[in-house]
């Protein structure tokens, strides 16, 4: 097993990285609970699969276990999931030292942080995430919400789990295009400031996810350590230092909107067509190495993710792409700080460029 910290001061908290470590939760947890009682939420993929050995390893550290099994998807992660999950806390009795568990991918680790944050003016929780979008981004640094009608994550708050366990073998029950998406991740700790693990990822990427454990634990160490530092530096995105980790989304958030949130694009799928088109961006504007925007696109292409506006599925003009954007969450004093590049592994952000030019550039992308 390998342990990481999440350095926040009196805030920090360990992420564990081990295969089999669901079935062993009981003995990390109990030390962690002033009661031996704790909650389970998860859903109903990942429940048939993994719930009855988290119960089991609880039972056996005797912690007393209630568990909610809520429906997959996006839908979840809205007010009604979060009416749901706080009125069952609440009916369990919830207090605010307990540490409540949530099993699966991001949209469990998202909602659960959420409610935890608000149920009893907060309460603690654990990450136990099962997609490789939540082992490497989504569990670790404390981001939690609800997707509203005006937009996604629109509605959350900062609240870091006390406990992130990250236990690769779960992954063998994931789709294979959740596990592209979830990849689309790793690429990005790569391309935002580390040019040699984007080599790795090249030389890597394609054994990752015909299922090679050891590339997984590398890439999922890798991704939660730069994650954790990153998250040490700027918890709440305002030094331009965690705003690195949305390379790609708003590119990304435009063709998410474009396709209505919906299996034709799967977030992960989304980035990953964005970091290409921020890469090409950025060469068009004389930022970035072209050969470094063409590499992007091409181990993208060679792991079967989107890499441009055709491959993503959209054919919408650069006004309508450039629209969407301009409703982002991260829009400040009416401009977009997007996230370009002078190369591979050389992100950085600014505000310099307006949406007119980000339009014109989509249309010839077109
Ligand atoms: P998800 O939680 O919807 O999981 C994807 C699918 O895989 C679901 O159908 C789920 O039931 C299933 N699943 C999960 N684990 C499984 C397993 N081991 N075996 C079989 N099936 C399994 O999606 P996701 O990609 O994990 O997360 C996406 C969400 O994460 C979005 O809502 C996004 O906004 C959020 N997100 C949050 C952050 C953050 O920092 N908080 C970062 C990135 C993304
Ligand atoms: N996934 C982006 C962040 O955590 O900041």
């Amino acid at each position: 097993m390998q342990s990481l910290t999440v350095d926040l001061g009196a805030r920090s908290y360990p992420i564990l990285i081990g295969d089999g470590l669901i079935a062993d939760i009981g003995r990390h947890v109990a030390p962690r609970l002033r009661r031996p009682r704790t909650m389970i939420v998860t859903d109903r993929h990942v429940a048939p699969h993994y719930l009855a050995t988290v119960e089991a390893s609880l039972a056996a550290a005797n912690i007393a276990t209630a568990s909610l099994i809520l429906d997959p998807g996006e839908g979840s992660k809205s007010w009604a999931g979060l009416a749901q999950l706080t009125e069952w806390l609440i009916g369990e009795g919830v207090e605010r030292s307990d540490h409540v568990i949530a099993l699966g991918g991001g949209v469990i680790g998202d909602l659960v942080g959420f409610a935890c944050s608000i149920v009893k003016r907060g309460c603690a929780f654990i990450q136990m995430p099962t997609t490789l979008l939540a082992q490497v981004d989504s569990s670790v640094g404390g981001k939690t919400a609800i997707n509203v009608a005006a937009g996604k994550n629109l509605i959350g708050a900062f609240h870091q789990p006390t406990l992130v366990v990250i236990d690769p073998a779960t992954l063998a029950t994931l789709p294979r295009r959740e596990l592209g998406a979830g990849y689309a991740e790793v690429v990005k700790y790569g391309l935002i400031d580390d040019a040699a693990f984007f080599v790795w990822c090249e030389n890597n990427g394609a054994a990752l996810l015909e299922g090679d454990s050891a590339a997984r634990h590398k890439a999922i160490a890798h991704s939660v350590s730069a994650k954790a530092r990153i998250v040490a530096a700027d918890e709440r995105e305002t030094q331009d230092i965690r705003a690195l980790l949305n390379l790609g989304h708003s590119f990304g958030h435009a063709l998410e909107a474009e396709t209505g949130y919906s299996d034709k694009l799967l977030h992960g799928e989304a980035v990953a067509a964005g970091m290409a088109l921020a890469h090409r961006f950025s060469a068009a504007n004389g930022l970035c190495p072209t050969v470094d925007a063409d590499r992007v696109r091409a181990h993208l292409a060679a792991v079967c993710l989107p890499y441009d506006l055709a491959s993503a599925g959209v054919d919408a003009d650069g006004a309508t792409l450039a629209g969407h954007m301009a409703h982002d969450k991260k829009v400040r004093g009416g401009k977009l700080p997007l996230i370009l590049t002078r190369g591979i592994g050389q992100s950085f952000v600014t505000d310099a460029f307006g949406l007119d030019a980000v339009a014109d550039f989509l249309d010839g992308e077109r």
